[in-house]
């Protein structure tokens, strides 16, 4: 999808919120079927795999959303931040003009397929490995990553020291050591499976 840049009449000093709406506005991952009918199966299986060992405890595949309009200086910025009552214009981005197929809920909400709980969690010694504490925040807590679009953004965690998906799912431990474990005690062919899956979310047009 090729998008127009709206915002070419932001002043210099609102380059921050033209970047922000520029991010807001870019094509949103999808999910891309493999080419061979194997493939596809092994994926569909892995899709099962990733609810069973309960990896969408965290990366939770569909996430509501009340409205899907963007708005920049948003309410919820934090503090420090521009908000609504600060300016005296905001920036409004529909984004569901951008995605034609949104699937939505029983109450109207969007469902993004993000993968994520927007949270941060406790995950273990390996991923432990920052000397500084930022915001009193504990050096092995951290945000549960986004698997939307994952297939075409490595390198992967926070630090970008996993090459290989199975890697990044490898050095998980503390509050998800449970699903790390059951996830080294599958089947190989299994792994392959929920690694398969994890290989059909991807940006528009990015490799595999
Ligand atoms: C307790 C919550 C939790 C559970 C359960 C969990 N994850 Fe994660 N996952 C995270 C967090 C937090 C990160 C980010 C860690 C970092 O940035 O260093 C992450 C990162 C990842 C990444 C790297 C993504 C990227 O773009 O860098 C992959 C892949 C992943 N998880 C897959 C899985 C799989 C597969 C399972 C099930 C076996 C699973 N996760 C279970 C919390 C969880």
């Amino acid at each position: 999808m090729h998008l127009v840049f709206p915002f070419r009449g932001l002043n210099i000093g609102a380059h921050h919120t033209a970047l922000t709406l520029f991010q807001a506005t870019l094509p949103a991952p999808i999910q891309v079927a493999p080419n061979t009918r194997a493939e596809r199966e092994a994926a569909a299986r892995g899709r099962i795999i990733f609810e069973q060992i309960r990896c969408s405890e965290c990366h939770i595949p569909e996430m509501p959303l009340a409205s899907p309009e963007f708005v920049e200086s948003g309410p919820f910025n934090p503090e420090n931040n521009l908000r609504p009552e600060d300016v005296s214009t905001t920036y409004r981005v529909d984004l569901s003009a951008y995605k034609e197929d949104m699937k939505k809920d029983d109450k109207g909400n969007f469902l993004i397929p993000a993968f994520t709980d927007l949270k941060r969690h406790d995950m273990g010694e390996f991923l432990d490995n920052e000397a500084l504490v930022q915001g009193g925040i504990p050096t092995q807590f951290w945000l549960t990553r986004k698997l939307w679009g994952i297939a075409s953004e490595p390198p992967y965690l926070h630090h970008g020291h996993a090459t290989l998906i199975s890697e990044a799912v490898l050095t998980h431990g503390g509050g998800a050591q449970k699903q790390r474990n059951a996830f080294a005690n599958l089947e190989q062919a299994e792994q392959a499976e929920l690694l398969e899956f994890l290989l059909t979310l991807r940006v528009d047009g990015g490799e595999k």
